[in-house]
C-alpha cells in the first residue's frame, strides 16, 4: 500500500513513522545525538502518539525523524495557566542530508499534527551549545522559555524553547 506523504521538499518526503521504521529511527538517533533511549521508549511513543511521530525519506531510505508527545500541563508561554502542549522529544536529520530544509519540514509537519491534536503550544529542550538547532527553532518562532541547569547527563544545561501553534 502507498504510504501517505504529509509534506515534501525537493526529493524528500515526510510521512508518519510505522513500526518497521523504528529501527532506522534508532540508528539515526545513535549516530546524531548523545541522548539515547530504550527501544521500548520509541515503540511506546509510536503506539501512543502515532500522529506526531514522523520520518523523512530520501530514495526509499529514512534519513530523519521527529518524535513528539502530546501533554497537558503548565504553559511555557503564559505565566499562569495550563495548556495542551506538543513536546518535541527528539528530532534529527542524517548529517549528509542537512541544510536542505528537511529539519524545517519535519518540525512544521509535526506542529500541524500537534494542532490537529488540539495542542496550542509546542516546546522542546535543547543543549545550550547546539547553535544549529537553536537557530532553526528561532526561525520557526520558538522563544527561550527557561533554562535547566545540568539537565543532561554530562552536566550541560538545556534551554526550554516554546512556540504558540495554531490559529
Ligand atoms: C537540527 C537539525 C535537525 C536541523 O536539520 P536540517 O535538515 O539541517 O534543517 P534545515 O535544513 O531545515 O535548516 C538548517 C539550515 O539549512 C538552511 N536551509 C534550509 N533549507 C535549505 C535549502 N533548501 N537549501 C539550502 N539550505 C537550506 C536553513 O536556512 C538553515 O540554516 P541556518 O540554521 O543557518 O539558518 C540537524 O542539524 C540535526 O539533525 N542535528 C543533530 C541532531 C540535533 O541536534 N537535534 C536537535 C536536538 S534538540
Amino acid at each position: 500500500m502507498q504510504k501517505a506523504v504529509v509534506a515534501r521538499v525537493g526529493d524528500y518526503q515526510v510521512r508518519r513513522c510505522e513500526r518497521d521504521d523504528v529501527q532506522a529511527v534508532i540508528n539515526i538517533n545513535m549516530e546524531t545525538l548523545p541522548e539515547h533511549y530504550s527501544d521500548y521508549f520509541y515503540y511506546e511513543i509510536l503506539a501512543e502518539f502515532p500522529e506526531t511521530f514522523l520520518v523523512a525519506e530520501f530514495d526509499g531510505a529514512i534519513i530523519g525523524y521527529v518524535m513528539c508527545r502530546i501533554e497537558y500541563g503548565f504553559s511555557h508561554l503564559r505565566r499562569l495557566g495550563l495548556a495542551r502542549k506538543g513536546h518535541v522529544v527528539s528530532v534529527a536529520v542524517k548529517e549528509q542530508h542537512r541544510g536542505k530544509g528537511v529539519g524545517t519540514l519535519l518540525m512544521n509537519a509535526s506542529q500541524e499534527a500537534m494542532v490537529e491534536k488540539a495542542a496550542t503550544e509546542s516546546y522542546l529542550e535543547v543543549r545550550v551549545t547546539n547553535a544549529e538547532a537553536i537557530a532553526l527553532y528561532q526561525r520557526l518562532g520558538y522563544i527561550v522559555a527557561s533554562r535547566l541547569e545540568a539537565y543532561y547527563k554530562d552536566g550541560e544545561a538545556a534551554l526550554v524553547m516554546a512556540a504558540k501553534i495554531g490559529q
